[in-house]
């Protein structure tokens, strides 16, 4: 029987928005699934302290790595040094994501517009592009992007995020489709409400919260962790034949 913990053995992942929330979950469920993990988002200091935590937990190396996920020379900087260290990217999580409004669709302006699309969607897929250097020469490599239950069905007040995250889904098949013959899997998880800062406007607020839950088969939110766990079945071995697929991580809040 093959060893679980040791499933990604080896292997070089990339998590983008590794520093907290669900990014950091991932990071620390590829770790102790026995990658070397290169952890990515603006801040070193607080990545650094993550590195060293989950290195710390699992007994892998954890590498933290400034960069900006909505710029393309940034995310192309990153893929050229984790190249130059690691000699390969095996997988590729897409998880950094922004958000900076909250309301009516009407409320979006320019700046807001073009930094969700920048960060959740151009960004994603120039770092694709760039890891894809590597995985199409090499025929292997899985990437999963981060969507959301809100890139399905828009959700209320998170209009234009909705959409980004629905474009996420579309390049997440368009990929899978050009590069699955090349043995390159593209996937994408698209979690419900999870407990993370990025969503404390709404889990934080009673009534949304109440409202949220009510219609939830499980009667609760989820946790960073159930997001991790589908990533990391989508990195492993186990899904070799998943390919342009998007597993909802909602508690059955979409059905
Ligand atoms: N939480 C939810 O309820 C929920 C639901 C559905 C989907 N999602 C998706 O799940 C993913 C993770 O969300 P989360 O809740 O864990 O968010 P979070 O707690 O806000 O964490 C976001 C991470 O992304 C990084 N980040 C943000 N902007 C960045 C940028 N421009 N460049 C590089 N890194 C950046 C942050 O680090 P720095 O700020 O230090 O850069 C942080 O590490 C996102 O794709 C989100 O859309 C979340």
């Amino acid at each position: 029987m093959s060893d679980a913990s040791k499933q990604l053995e080896g292997r070089i992942a990339i998590v983008t928005g590794g520093s907290r929330g669900i990014g950091k979950a991932i990071a620390h469920a590829l770790s102790a699934a026995g990658a070397r993990v290169v952890i990515a988002s603006r801040k070193l200091e607080t990545l650094s302290a993550v590195a060293q935590e989950i290195s710390a937990a699992t007994g892998n190396e954890v590498t933290p790595l400034e960069c900006h996920a909505g710029k393309v020379e940034s995310v192309t900087a990153l893929y050229k040094t984790v190249m130059d260290t690691f000699g390969r990217v095996d997988i590729l999580v897409n998880n950094a994501a922004t958000n900076p409004i909250f309301g009516p669709a009407l409320m979006c302006e320019e700046w807001a517009w073009d930094k969700i699309f920048e960060v959740n969607l151009k960004g994603a897929f120039f770092l694709c592009k760039a890891v894809s250097q590597d995985m199409l020469k090499r025929r292997a490599g899985c990437i999963v992007n981060l969507a959301s239950t809100a890139g399905i069905s828009p959700a209320a007040f998170l209009g234009v995020y909705s959409v980004s995250k629905a474009g996420v889904i579309s390049m997440t098949k368009m990929l899978a489709r050009e590069w699955g013959a090349a043995g390159v899997r593209v996937n994408a998880v698209a979690p419900g409400l999870i407990k993370t800062d990025f969503s404390k406007a709404l889990w934080s607020n009673k009534a949304v919260y109440d409202t949220w839950v009510k219609d939830n088969p499980t009667g609760r939110i989820g946790t960073p962790e159930e997001v991790a766990a589908a990533v990391l079945f989508l990195c492993s071995d186990a899904a070799a034949y998943v390919n342009g697929e998007v597993i909802v991580v909602d508690g059955g809040g979409a059905l």
